[in-house]
């Protein structure tokens, strides 16, 4: 990890974790050095710590997940937390109860902190504005996922250092794309210059106002970056045709062997998952030499180890 100037501040500024866009540089600091020690913690033969000893965390999952979900259990677990899993298709919403109800049902059974993950902007925000327990934002619709995007920095840091200057490319499906948000705002906090590369018609058409370049050619975008952080394309949000065919998509967005080693300079591969493999990216890229997807996932669980420890013990002023 590499070394930075900030002086380490000793809490997180927010009492929830709902977005990139409420946290400072220094936060993520906090959140980058808490998480390095948690990795340490991780590869010895004992990796469970008693610091969320009589924390009750509920895991409130109202879509689908895999990694972010079980890196959430995981780590909760491995800091001795009591653990509650709620997954709204077998819950009473299905009996028409509204998400207010069904939290503070939750929260009846005093629970200390929520990890949620929700289809609807804006539902952590929502329920951060009601209940008293640290709200940690797990993915809201197409809005945010800050705990992806911190783990996806923390990843790059590791690679390559300090990230002030360094070029990051954001690349697919950035209309429909939560990571993307949060990726761009935390990769700006820490000094990098950021480029959306996909088709025109999944790139957002004022994206260019938050600061970063954009870019229709894949080709000329691999040649400018450092690092390629490839984005699925997310069928289940297109209402609507945006390309022709699949095919298509991975004949001009793809990345592929051929494309990565015509390139005069490595680069770093990196995917959020779960990958379409043969779409945004073939086999033989996600699982070369340049690829660090399985190590974004390892990182996942120190960084989110960190998250949930500087919330919980966060000293209210
Ligand atoms: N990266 C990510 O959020 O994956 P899941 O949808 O499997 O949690």
């Amino acid at each position: 990890m590499a070394d930075t100037a900030h002086n380490q501040q000793s809490q997180l500024g927010t009492r929830h974790l709902l977005g990139i866009k409420d946290l400072t540089r220094d936060d993520i600091e906090l959140i980058f050095h808490t998480a390095a020690s948690f990795k340490h913690v991780l590869n010895r033969p004992i990796k469970k710590v008693p610091s969320l000893k009589d924390i009750t965390v509920a895991n409130l999952f109202f879509e689908n997940s895999t990694r972010t979900r079980i890196s959430f259990e995981l780590a909760e677990k491995r800091l001795s937390a009591d653990v509650v899993n709620f997954s709204a298709s077998s819950s009473s919403l299905k009996k028409g109860e509204t998400l207010l109800d069904t939290v503070n049902n939750i929260l009846s059974m005093k629970v200390d902190m929520v990890v949620m993950r929700h289809p609807a902007p804006g539902a952590p925000h929502f329920l951060a504005r009601h209940i008293d327990a640290h709200i940690i934002n797990a993915g809201d619709g197409t809005h945010e996922h800050p705990t992806q995007a911190l783990l996806d920095a923390f990843s790059m840091r590791e690679k390559l250092g300090d990230l002030a200057g360094k070029h990051v490319a954001i690349i697919g499906d950035i209309l429909h794309s939560r990571v993307a948000l949060s990726n761009i705002l935390c990769l700006q906090k820490l000094g990098a210059r950021v480029r959306v590369c996909g088709p025109p018609t999944l790139i957002p058409k004022h994206i260019g106002s938050l600061g970063v370049e954009v870019s229709y050619d894949l080709r000329d975008t691999l040649r400018w970056c450092d690092v390629a952080n490839v984005l699925r394309i997310q069928l289940e949000r297109q209402d609507i045709q945006y390309f022709p065919s699949l095919r298509e998509y991975s004949q001009y967005f793809g990345i592929n062997r051929q494309i990565l080693d015509a390139l005069d300079k490595p680069i770093l591969i990196m995917h959020p998952g779960p990958i379409n493999r043969g779409v945004e990216i073939t086999s033989d890229v996600a699982d070369s030499e340049h690829s660090i997807i399985l190590e974004q996932v390892e990182n996942g669980l120190a960084v989110r180890m960190a998250i949930l420890y500087l919330l919980a013990g966060r000293r209210e002023a």
